[in-house]
């Protein structure tokens, strides 16, 4: 049985698998071992359309392994990757909050500074959002309201 976590950046999808499973599967981190560089470093260099192909391919390898898996925030924008969410048969959980927690959560993570980040201002940033939401929600077959809530409640909230 495959779970994937999926939502924006921030939802603390990486958080939640970690507690769900102790060996989850990040997509980030396998993208990077694979790259051999940091994400961030990997935008500026080859661009973000060279870092949506490996995004997929990545992807598709995971979607036949068991597990608990913690996508990437842009894993949706593709068609392809929703196709081989929806046909994966596994449990998809959206990790759904509001913009204003997302924001203030990516701003306080310095351990992870997203290219997306960086690069977009708030209103951009909340455009992207708004565009993905509906993406998420539609291929979901599990959505969790996680404001307000402690992982452990989140965590809870997904056994049940
Ligand atoms: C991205 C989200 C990031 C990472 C990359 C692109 C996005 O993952 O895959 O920076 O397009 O939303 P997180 O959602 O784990 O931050």
């Amino acid at each position: 049985m495959t779970t994937f976590l999926i939502g924006f950046m921030g939802s603390g999808k990486t958080t939640i698998a970690q507690l769900l499973a102790t060996d989850f599967v990040d997509m980030d981190q396998v993208i990077v071992n694979r790259i051999g560089m940091p994400i961030s470093t990997f935008f500026e260099m080859s661009g973000e359309v060279a870092f949506r192909e490996i995004e997929s391919q990545v992807l598709e390898e995971l979607s036949k392994s068991d597990g608990v898996i913690a996508t990437g925030g842009g894993v949706v924008t593709s068609d392809d990757n929703r196709r081989i969410l929806s046909e994966s048969e596994a449990e998809i959980i959206y990790l759904k909050s509001d913009f204003d927690t997302l924001y203030q959560q990516i701003s306080d993570d310095t351990t992870n500074v997203r290219p997306l980040f960086v690069d977009k201002s708030r209103e951009e940033l909340q455009v992207l959002f708004e565009t993905r939401a509906p993406l998420y929600e539609a291929i979901a077959t599990q959505v969790i309201k996680t404001s307000g809530k402690t992982p452990k409640e989140i965590v809870k909230e997904i056994r049940r």
